[in-house]
Order: C-alpha cells, then structure tokens, then sequence
C-alpha cells in the first residue's frame, strides 16, 4: 500500500475507536467494570451518566472521572424510566447503553431458595429487559448501540450459583431476540460475557472455603490460556467496550463477546 493510502486508512481506524461526542448510560457504575467504563470512557471524549444503586461511592466515582451520576435501581421500572429521562436531559440524547447492574449470589441449587431466585432475576433478568426497553424508546429515532453483560454462568452452567445462571441464560435469549426486532431501528443489541477481577469475583471467592478457593485457583491456572487468571478492567475490557460501542462495530447484532481469557474454549 502507498503511504498516502496508508495514512488514509490510519485515521479512518481512529475514527472508528473514536468516542467523541458519543453519549453513554454505563449502569452499575459504582464498581468493577461499570466504575472502570466510567473513568475511561470519557477520556475517549464520550458524555457518560452513571446509574447505580450505590449513590455515594457512584456519585464520586462519577464527578472525578467528569461523568454525571444519577441513582437507579435497575429492577424497579419507575426508577429505570426517571434515570433514563434524566441521563437523556443531561446529555441531550442517547447514543449508547453498557448495561453492567447485576448481582451473583452463591447458593447451591437445591438451597437457593425461591426469595433469592426472585431477586436475582428481578436485578439481572428484569433489570436487562427494564434498561433496554428504556434505552430503545430514546434510540429509536437515530439508532445506537445496546451492550448488555451475559456470563459464561448463562452458557455453560455454574456450580453454587444456579439462579445467577439461569438470569444469564434469560439474558442471551433476550438480547438475541432485540437484536432482531431492533436491527431494522439501526440499533445493535450484543452481549459480553467476561471474566475480569472485579469486587465481584473477590465476593465469589470470599464465599469459598480453602480447598475450594485453591481447586478454584488451580482450574483457573490451568483453562485460561491468556495469563491463568481474570482479566483486567482497563486493559482487557475497556478497549473491547470502546470498540463495541464505536461507530465500526455497526454491522455485528445478536453476538455474545466472550472476554475471558480463552476459558470457555477449554472447558
Ligand atoms: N466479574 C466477572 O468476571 C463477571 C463475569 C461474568 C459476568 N459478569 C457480569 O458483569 C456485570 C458487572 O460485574 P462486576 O464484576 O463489575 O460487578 P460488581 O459487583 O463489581 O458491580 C456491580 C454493580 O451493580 C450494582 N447494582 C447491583 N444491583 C443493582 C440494582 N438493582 N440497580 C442498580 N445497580 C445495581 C452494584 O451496586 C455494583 O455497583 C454483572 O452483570 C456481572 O454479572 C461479571
């Protein structure tokens, strides 16, 4: 390629991972890869509000990384409806929805019982369909991008946390069924299915005793092939969110975006 060519196709690969102007509702801003979007993605020169339960961490986190927060709880449909006017009124519009709220209680299956099966789907299964449905009726107009956070829990199972899984599974099967009803409105509905550390994975590991924690960590070493352990927010998934939300990832709808190291291939 002639080096004029070459630079031509060097800024078009910028603007492609460029975030300017680009208007994001990041949910679960208040920690792991929520409070990791929020202090990267307006250094890419995105408009981000945050929405957490979580108001004083969030709101910090928020304000020094110049973002806004504003207090959501997920499951609860007026919350979701006032957040997403209030997060639309703020920057003047919705280009992007990274929809990361969600818990992951430990209980095997025969001990979960039928109160904290309904909360883990009323956070992660009702809170997906809760925040898409919001974020559609302010994308329908001009098109955007829908990223919602599945596990590799919702495809292969996972043991000690059966209702977390079935939320999940409920989650790949809805934003499949988006992709498709919402593709024709230009809007992309694609699933990220993660492994990173976050305080999240920290909880899951404080949950196990000992010889758990070490088979945990052992299996780990052994199945992931990149590094044998959970990513990092910053540097294995902001890039990916980044592209994701972009202007060059608008032809891939429906996909799940398996950020993990190379595990579930292993398994
Ligand atoms: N960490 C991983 O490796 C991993 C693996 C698979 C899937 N995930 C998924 O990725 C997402 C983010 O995970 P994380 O590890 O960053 O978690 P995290 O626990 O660090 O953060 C989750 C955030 O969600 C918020 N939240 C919980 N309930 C809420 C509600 N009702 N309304 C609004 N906010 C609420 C919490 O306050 C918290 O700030 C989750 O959906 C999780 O299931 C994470």
């Amino acid at each position: 390629m002639r080096g004029k060519d070459c630079r031509r196709l060097g800024s078009e690969t910028e603007s492609m991972s460029d975030l300017t102007g680009r208007r994001i509702i990041v949910t679960g801003g208040a920690s792991g890869m929520g409070a990791g979007l929020v202090r990267a993605l307006p250094e890419m020169g995105a408009s981000v509000v945050s929405l957490d339960v979580e108001e004083s961490v969030g709101g910090k986190i928020a304000a020094e990384a110049g973002a806004t927060f504003v207090r959501c709880d997920v499951s609860d449909e007026q919350s979701v409806t006032a957040a997403f006017d209030a997060a639309v009124d703020v920057m003047g519009g919705l280009d992007v929805l990274v929809h990361l709220a969600g818990i992951a209680p430990t209980a095997t299956a025969i001990e979960t019982d039928a109160d904290l099966w309904d909360r883990v789907m009323r956070i992660n299964a009702r809170g997906t369909f809760l925040t898409n449905q919001a974020a559609f009726r302010h994308l329908k107009g001009h098109g955007g991008r829908i990223i919602d956070f599945a596990s590799g829990a919702g495809m292969n199972g996972y043991p000690r946390k059966g209702a977390y899984a079935a939320s999940k599974g409920a989650v790949l099967a809805w934003v499949r069924t988006c992709a498709v009803e919402w593709g024709p409105f230009g809007i992309s509905v694609n699933a990220v299915s993660p492994m990173i550390w976050t305080p999240m994975y920290d909880k899951t590991r404080s949950e196990m005793t000992p010889e758990q924690l070490s088979a945990h960590d052992e299996m780990m070493a052994r199945t992931i092939p990149m590094g044998g352990r959970l990513g990092d927010v910053r540097k294995d998934l902001v890039p990916v969110i980044a592209f994701l939300a972009g202007e060059g990832s608008g032809f891939m709808t429906g996909q799940t975006f398996v950020v993990d190291g190379g595990r579930i291939m292993t398994r």
